[in-house]
């Protein structure tokens, strides 16, 4: 008999969970009442094991590095699947920071990094400057990582989109209120922030980010850059059609999408320009507020909530890195399979006795 399968959410993670399922023979029907509404439409797109690696989550290094090792044979896979782009961009990524204690930041995250046992390279300014021309004068030196790459999230979910409608998988415009009373086998949970509303353990973590946009001919920053400024984070996402992502305040204010825009807008933009000031001659073209879903740790949910249903949530800032391997363990589960993830993601963690 083949297993029916509904999955709560479609978000890019959603969608791939109901893609790679479908690629096992289920029978999949996915509900959003607005698909791409999401984290998806925010993110920025870094496939990032090192440079997002965080003290304290050390136990998520090794699924961001499978994800992100698994992202150019997942992107070539679902091209072929969907007919459609998704902007994989295959350039490293560089950290670098300007002042004394940016720089002194910059040496903390590289203990990290080396912790990782990733690949990357101490670079002094002159190297740093000569891996990306756009670099301000002012970068004393910084580090740069080889395996640390971006892809297109917008083009990512419209792929998706394409790739599950040809695989026959039905997308229905509907809000779920209560995942009990779907007809299916098997449920996957991955509405995100959505998820908080079937009881998860999930928070919203706000984020603004900017999209801008070069010129034709003007040059963008052939590296991912990243950066201390001033003891504050930035990140620079070019892709190869023009568009400039800035990113991102991280902040907790509940599903607050205008208060401190403002502010925000301002320090975004006075951080990357300080770090590439080619950024100041751009258009800009968005101003988008979004929201990462968190549980208490910050590590995402991933395994079986009861006999039928499946937690496919809290990606935190990783959503977009971890859509392969999140894709390929959750339906591996919905499958009948036995969980290859870390206990450490286990969705039941957070129970009384547990
Ligand atoms: N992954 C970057 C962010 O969440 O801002």
């Amino acid at each position: 008999m083949v297993m029916r399968l509904a999955v709560v959410g479609a978000g890019s993670i959603g969608l791939a969970v109901a893609w790679r399922a479908a690629g096992r023979g289920a029978d999949v029907t996915v509900y959003d009442p607005d698909p791409g509404s999401g984290a998806s439409r925010v993110a920025a797109g870094m496939l990032a094991a090192v440079t997002e690696a965080q003290f304290g989550e050390e136990e998520l290094l090794p699924l961001m590095a499978e994800s992100v090792d698994a992202w150019p044979a997942f992107a070539e896979k679902l091209e072929d699947a969907s007919g459609a782009a998704v902007g994989y961009r295959d350039v490293p990524t560089l950290m670098v920071g300007l002042d004394d204690g940016d720089r002194a930041e910059i040496d903390r995250q590289a203990s990290l990094y080396r912790s990782s046992g990733r690949a990357f390279e101490a670079l002094n300014g002159r190297a740093s400057r000569k891996a990306e021309p756009l670099l301000t004068h002012r970068t004393r030196g910084g580090v740069l990582v080889p395996g640390d790459h971006a892809v297109d999230p917008r083009a990512l979910h419209a792929a998706l989109l394409a790739a599950v409608e040809r695989a026959g998988v039905r997308i229905r415009a509907e809000r779920v209120d209560d995942p009990a009373s779907l007809d299916a086998d098997q449920v996957v949970l991955a509405a995100g922030c959505g998820s908080a509303a079937f009881g998860l353990p999930i928070r919203p973590v706000r984020g603004a980010v900017l999209r801008l946009r070069a010129a034709p001919g003007q040059p963008v920053p052939r590296t991912t850059v990243r950066g201390w400024v001033q003891g504050h984070p930035v990140y620079v996402v070019a892709r190869d059609n023009g568009e400039v992502v800035v990113g991102a305040t991280s902040d907790e204010r509940g599903f607050d999408p205008t208060t401190g825009t403002a502010g925000a807008v301002h320090d975004l933009l006075r951080r990357s320009i300080d770090l590439v000031p080619e950024i100041a001659e751009y258009h800009l073209d968005e101003v988008t507020v979004g929201f990462r879903p968190a549980a208490p740790d910050n590590l995402p949910l991933l395994g079986r909530l009861d006999e039928r249903t499946i937690a496919a949530t809290g990606h935190y800032r990783h959503g977009i890195a971890l859509v392969p391997a999140t894709a390929e363990h959750i339906a591996a589960l919905t499958a009948g399979e036995a969980s290859a993830v870390h206990e450490a993601f286990d969705p039941l963690r957070f129970e009384e006795g547990s």
